[in-house]
């Protein structure tokens, strides 16, 4: 017979209170758009839910600032304030989305027109903190990489001035995170 699992109160005692999302001092610009079209809007989908997302970053920072949080509290801290800022990123775009005209879920158009889902594949999620700090500093450098490809394929000047603020953000985390190892 199996030996009962020991009873015992466990505390996480990482206190979050306080936490601000960590992002560039600068204004965002006002989200609007030129007008409708589709195909910037599903551009954009690609950079709200595909492979290198914020959808990806999000769920991959609040799955290192999980395992961290008992025994690394501060870094926990400054992972869940990168989260925030990606999840005000991920507001943007949709709302861009939106104004766009195209559908606000979680799936991308693929070559020939399937949908693909969203999904936790996507992440990388190694087990030790340096490695996790080492795989989200990739992580960032590939969204910086793909919002500067859509910004040459999108010639709406507000949508662009949006995607030019995301990539400061996106810059100032690498700066962060690298600051961490
Ligand atoms: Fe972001």
């Amino acid at each position: 017979m199996q030996e009962q699992e020991k009873k015992a109160v466990r505390l996480d005692t990482c206190d979050f209170r306080g936490v601000q999302p960590i992002m560039m001092a600068l204004p965002y610009p006002p989200v609007q758009v030129a007008g409708k079209n589709s195909e910037y809007a599903e551009l954009l989908k690609f950079d709200y839910c595909g492979s290198v997302s914020e959808m990806s970053a999000i769920t991959q920072y609040i799955n290192n600032e999980n395992r961290l949080s008992c025994g690394k509290c501060s870094l926990a801290k400054v992972i869940l304030g990168i989260a925030m800022a990606e999840m005000i990123h991920m507001q943007k775009l949709g709302q861009l989305i939106f104004l766009l005209g195209g559908t606000i879920d979680f799936s991308v158009r693929q070559r020939g027109g399937k949908r693909q889902l969203w999904t936790p594949e996507y992440l990388k999620t190694p087990e030790n903190a340096r490695n996790m700090v080492l795989a989200d500093i990739e992580s960032e450098k590939a969204a910086i990489n793909q919002y500067r490809m859509h910004m040459r394929r999108i010639r709406d000047p507000y949508v662009n001035a949006v995607l030019a603020r995301i990539i400061r953000d996106e810059e100032y985390h690498i700066m962060t995170l690298q600051a961490l190892l």
